[in-house]
């Protein structure tokens, strides 16, 4: 299941540092993001993950240090970092509560769209044609997160779990390459966080490389490829996941508890999960 480590990275973060005022949140942290490749954050509270995001699409503006997607510089602005390929989801929900799960996927399609204002002006056929097309992709994509059946239920009515796989929906329908998770599975119950996980592997089989923040250990551990740690602003610890959680820093600063206690939890949690951890055929779908 893990992708080759020998893929050119699509996503490189350069010695990223954010310092707001006095406080150093983010201190030189670099991260290589490989072709088809499911790499986990994680860290204590505070550690900066957010924060990390934020300068990865460029709501932060980082003190020192670039961000590059497959060799290109991105920009310092979230509208073009998201038509560059670069597509997010927010720790804490960003949706349009008073809009329909549809509308609010094809709020991200439109991301992608090039209709120009006259086209718009006087919905031409073109017009139309790209609208339809829109409307088919993000039904599309509500289906893909399992949520074809609210399409029309407005956002705010959504339970929770359901509100978080529709900004993934509506992440998707920008067509990125890149999509960053946080916390993607917090407030889940067992059997939302075990389809998330699954919804994330069915993602990567589509092509889109994905960083996932989370703070969930048994979830990150046997999800990623690869596993970065953040402690204070710092890259404390990274590689494969039973590297990281087997050392002895990681143990101190954030897991508190021995490698073969963590090692049999993932155990545990992969065999309850049962067969169905294999990849599913998505049929080509993002
Ligand atoms: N816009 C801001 N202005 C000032 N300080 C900020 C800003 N954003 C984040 N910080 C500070 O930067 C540090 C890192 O915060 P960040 O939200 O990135 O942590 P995190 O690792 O995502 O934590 P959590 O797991 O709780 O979400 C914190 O001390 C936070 O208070
Ligand atoms: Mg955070």
């Amino acid at each position: 299941m893990s992708a080759p480590a020998t893929k050119a990275p699509v996503l490189v973060a350069n010695e990223v540092s954010m310092v707001f005022g006095g406080l150093t949140a983010l201190s030189n942290v670099s991260l290589q993001l490989g072709e088809g490749q499911i790499l986990g954050l994680i860290g204590p509270n505070g550690a900066g993950k957010t924060t990390f995001f934020n300068c990865l699409t460029g709501l932060y503006t980082p003190t020192t240090g670039s961000v590059q997607l497959r060799g290109r510089v991105l920009p310092h602005d979230p509208a073009s970092v998201t038509v560059a390929g670069v597509a997010r989801t927010f720790q804490n929900i960003r949706l349009f509560p008073s809009m329909t799960s549809l509308e609010n996927v094809l709020v991200g399609r439109h991301a992608r769209m090039s209709q120009g204002p006259l086209a718009s002006l006087f919905h031409g056929p073109a017009y139309r044609r790209g609208e339809a097309d829109a409307r088919t992709r993000a039904l599309e994509l509500l289906e893909f997160v399992g949520l074809a059946k609210v399409h029309d239920e407005l956002a705010r009515n959504l339970p929770y779990g359901d509100q978080r796989r529709l900004e993934i929906a509506r992440a998707l329908a920008t067509d990125p390459s890149v999509l960053l998770l946080d916390e993607p599975t917090a407030g889940m119950n067992p059997q939302e966080t075990e389809a998330t996980r699954q919804l994330i592997f069915a993602i990567r089989e589509t092509g889109v490389a994905v960083v996932v923040i989370e703070h969930d250990t048994k979830f990150i551990f046997s999800l990623c490829d690869h596993v970065s740690v953040l402690v204070q602003g710092q890259l404390l610890v990274e590689g494969a996941p039973e590297v990281v959680r087997d050392d002895p820093r990681v143990i101190e600063a954030y897991l508190g508890k021995p490698p073969d206690e963590v090692e049999a939890e993932v155990r545990q949690y992969t065999e309850e999960a049962g067969p169905d951890t294999q990849v599913k055929d998505t049929g080509g779908n993002q």
